[in-house]
Formats: structure tokens, C-alpha cells, sequence
């Protein structure tokens, strides 16, 4: 059912810190820092050569990564991201077999401006599990 990994996202308190990082210790390609209100983050993307790094700072009050940061005040990775083909369908066949999906259920807009859902972690090995429609 999955395809390739989309990226891996780190979340981090300063994500300017973060991103010279990757920049400039690593050197990467990295992308510039767009806020995403609707999702409580600002992200910065890097680009390597088979995959994304997703850097993600809380944006706003009740951000969803708050709560891991409080937890991982270093940062950490949140979650890893999946590419499906259709992501209705994925959806059906991972709840037929006992997966939960978070949030209402149904597909949100993600970063890339595609369809995305994230699954419980407690059903993938410890790891939040976002798939995107490819
Ligand atoms: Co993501």
C-alpha cells in the first residue's frame, strides 16, 4: 500500500537554528520558512536526493507539537510521511484492520497542498504516521 517516504519531519523550537543547520553544517538544500497557520506549524523543507526533511516550529497558541516539544525540549523526529496512491482508500483497508486515524477522519490540505492523514501512533510501532496522496 505505501510508497515512497515523502519526508521525515523534525519538530524544533527555533526553527531558523535548525534549518543553518542543515544548511550550513550538513549542506543541504533548504527551502525558506513559510508559516502554516491552518496547521499550528511554520515549516522549512530541505531537499535531499531520495527524500524531504520537514522542519516544523509551533506556530500560534495549542500548536499540535507543543506538547511533544514539552516533552523533547532538544527536538526530535514527530512523524514520518508515507505516499499512497489514493488516500480514501488507504484509509478504508488501514480502519478495516483496526488502525485509527486522528482528527475527524477525513483528509486535511497538508504543506504540499495535497490530501494528507495521520494515523495513531500506538498502531505503527511507536511513530506517528502521516500519508499523503501522491
Ligand atoms: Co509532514
Amino acid at each position: 500500500m505505501i510508497g515512497r517516504l515523502n519526508h521525515v519531519a523534525i519538530a524544533v523550537r527555533d526553527i531558523a537554528k535548525a534549518a543553518a543547520v542543515y544548511r550550513d553544517t550538513l549542506g543541504a538544500e533548504v527551502s525558506d520558512k513559510v508559516a502554516q497557520p491552518d496547521h499550528g506549524v511554520s515549516t522549512v523543507f530541505i531537499t535531499l536526493p531520495n527524500t524531504k526533511i520537514e522542519l516544523l516550529e509551533p506556530l500560534g497558541e495549542g500548536s499540535p507539537i507543543g506538547k511533544f516539544l514539552d516533552k523533547n525540549p532538544d527536538g526530535g523526529i514527530h512523524h514520518v510521511c508515507y505516499e499512497v496512491p489514493d488516500i480514501l482508500a488507504a484509509r478504508d483497508t488501514l480502519k478495516a484492520q483496526g488502525a485509527r486515524v486522528l482528527g475527524d477522519g477525513e483528509p486535511k490540505i497538508g504543506a504540499h497542498g495535497k490530501p494528507v492523514m495521520f494515523l495513531h501512533p500506538k498502531d505503527f510501532c511507536g511513530t506517528l504516521v502521516e500519508l499523503e496522496q501522491a
